[in-house]
């Protein structure tokens, strides 16, 4: 956590159960930071995942003056792709890894 950053748990106000992570960590082996985000399949569909990872681009761009945060998605994956665009993230190549095809979305900091 030197960076500032790693996976937070996400722990659900109303029970205090331990429902997902969301955080930043290094994409790969190269200089992009990435978002990502798990959640727990009883906790679906109410925004919690977009509410999360808002909270923690806002901590990346604001508290740590990052520049770029990026996201990696497997293509099928409709709900990742929504929560991507819900955060204002953009499309931006599709991206190989260990033999998998992804697609890569990024967002800059506003300037
Ligand atoms: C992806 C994940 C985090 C989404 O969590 P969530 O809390 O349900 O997400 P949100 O409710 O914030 O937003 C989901 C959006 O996707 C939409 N969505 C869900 N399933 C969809 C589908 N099959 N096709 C299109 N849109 C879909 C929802 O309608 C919602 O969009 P809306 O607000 O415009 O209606 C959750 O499904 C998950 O943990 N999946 C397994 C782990 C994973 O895939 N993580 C991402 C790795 S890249």
């Amino acid at each position: 956590m030197e960076e500032g950053f790693c996976l937070w748990p996400l722990v659900y106000k109303a029970n205090l159960e331990l429902i997902g992570f969301c955080g930043l960590d290094h994409l790969w082996d190269g200089p992009d930071i990435e978002i990502g985000y798990w959640l727990a399949h009883a906790y679906w569909g109410n925004g919690l995942a977009t509410e999360a990872a808002q909270a923690v681009m806002d901590y990346g761009f604001g508290t740590l003056g990052l520049q770029r945060i990026v996201a990696v998605s497997h293509p099928e994956n409709r709900a990742s792709l929504r929560v991507l665009q819900k955060l204002g993230m953009t499309f931006e190549r599709m991206a190989a890894h260990q033999g998998v095809e992804h697609v890569l979305y990024s967002k800059s900091a506003a300037v």
